[in-house]
């Protein structure tokens, strides 16, 4: 199937869904999917019927719960113990560095030639950015790819059925690498984000080992795969819209409603998923308690009832509702920095490029989590 085809069937798919199933089951005892802006934006808001406590294995098998699939009081402590490290003043202060990282990869890419841009940039920038937030040296991050990028892959099995011996074998290894971290930080105090998450202290008291473990196992899942696929369907989108490349050449400092534009056209974070605490209706379906419900999120990015001419990239628009990012306690805690990195490449790019060609449109599957594995582009 060619792209312009899969991309099609894929948003297409999700407009039906959105006319006439807007909340449906696409096998029996399936999740329900839900389709609609409105819908999507009220399970986000309401965390007491939709649950984020999505997982199946018992607890003892958990280890210490994740923010990200935790609800209140557990979620309010963990997520204010680490939110100061990501406040955007902090944030900020990454500015330069992740310019400079941004700057040598793109060095690094011969022009006229095929080259694939996840190896080449999409992956490794988020990735040494986040290693940098952990402390993760140089020496130690191909270790830390490897881990992260094994446990993403499994994060289904992880939650609802038997994990891989791989992704047990990574976690292993990870919680054994940054516990490592963790005791050496107790002893010299670092200023990077895990440094900081070790040293705060609020009303509520301190990370312990296994949360904070559990911070660093859930900050790469989180951030890594999903800015991947933010810049590479910049890249898309600069293929597929020249005139919006030439006009981010002229004005760069439009790159930041670039990115809004691209989390709502290309959403990486596709889907989401909650599970019902009591029975409920939603788009007048009933749900029975304790079902799962997914809010699709780049079907609400595209929903007509909310957004003008939502199948076009529109530069300037405003306002843009998108859910790309989430809504409610759970919205991307990551947000800034994505945000940021999403904007240094896309200025960047724009300045030294005349042109970016997906070499390969087959592989430029959208839609899926995180986005192509493989991208392979000429630039010029
Ligand atoms: C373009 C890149 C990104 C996208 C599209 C994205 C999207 C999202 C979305 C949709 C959620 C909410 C999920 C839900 O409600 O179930 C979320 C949560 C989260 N994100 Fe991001 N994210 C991105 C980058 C990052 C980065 C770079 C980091 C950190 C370094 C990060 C850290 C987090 C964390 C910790 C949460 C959980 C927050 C909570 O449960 O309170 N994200 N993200």
């Amino acid at each position: 199937m060619s792209e312009t085809q899969e991309t099609l069937n894929l948003y297409e798919g999700f407009k039906l869904m959105r006319d006439h199933a807007p909340v449906t089951q696409l096998e029996a005892d399936g999740p329900w999917q839900v389709a609609r802006h409105a819908d999507v934006h009220a399970i986000l808001r309401d965390h007491a019927t939709f649950s984020s406590a999505v997982s199946v294995r018992p607890p003892e098998e958990r280890g210490a719960p994740s923010m990200l699939f935790s609800d209140p009081p557990i979620h309010n402590r963990l997520r204010k113990l680490v939110s100061v490290a990501f406040k955007p003043s902090q944030i900020q202060r990454q500015e330069q560095q992740i310019r400079a990282r941004c700057k040598e990869f793109l060095d690094a890419i011969p022009l006229h030639t095929e080259v694939d841009l996840v190896q080449a940039l999409a992956a490794p920038l988020p990735v040494m950015v986040i290693a940098e937030m952990l402390g993760v040296e140089d020496g130690d991050m191909a270790a830390f790819k490897a881990w992260s990028d094994e446990i993403f892959s499994n994060i289904g099995e992880i939650l609802f059925g038997t994990p891989s011996a791989a992704s047990e074998q990574a976690a292993a290894e990870m919680n054994a690498y940054f516990l490592q971290q963790i005791n050496d930080i107790r002893a010299n105090p670092k200023d990077h984000l895990l440094g900081q998450s070790v040293a705060t202290e609020t009303e509520d008291g301190m990370l312990d080992d296994e949360e904070l473990l559990s911070f660093c196992r859930l900050l790469p899942i989180a951030g890594n795969e999903t800015t991947t696929g933010l810049i590479t369907a910049s890249a898309r989108i600069f293929q597929e819209q020249p005139q919006t490349f030439a006009q981010l050449k002229q004005q760069p400092e439009l790159s930041a409603s670039f990115v809004e534009e691209a989390l709502r056209f290309y959403s990486p974070f596709s889907a989401t998923v909650r599970r019902t605490t009591h029975a409920v209706e939603i788009a007048g379906q009933s749900i029975a308690a304790g079902e799962l419900v997914v809010p699709l999120l780049a079907s609400a990015n595209r929903d007509e009832r909310v957004f003008d001419e939502p199948d076009k990239f529109k530069l300037d628009r405003s306002p843009n509702p998108h859910l790309g990012l989430g809504f409610g306690i759970h919205v991307c805690l990551g947000a800034h920095l994505a945000r940021l990195e999403g904007k240094i490449v896309a200025e960047q790019m724009a300045e030294r490029y005349s042109s970016v060609t997906l070499a390969n449109p087959q592989t430029a599957t959208v839609g899926e989590l995180g986005g192509p594995k493989v991208l392979p582009v000429v630039v010029a």
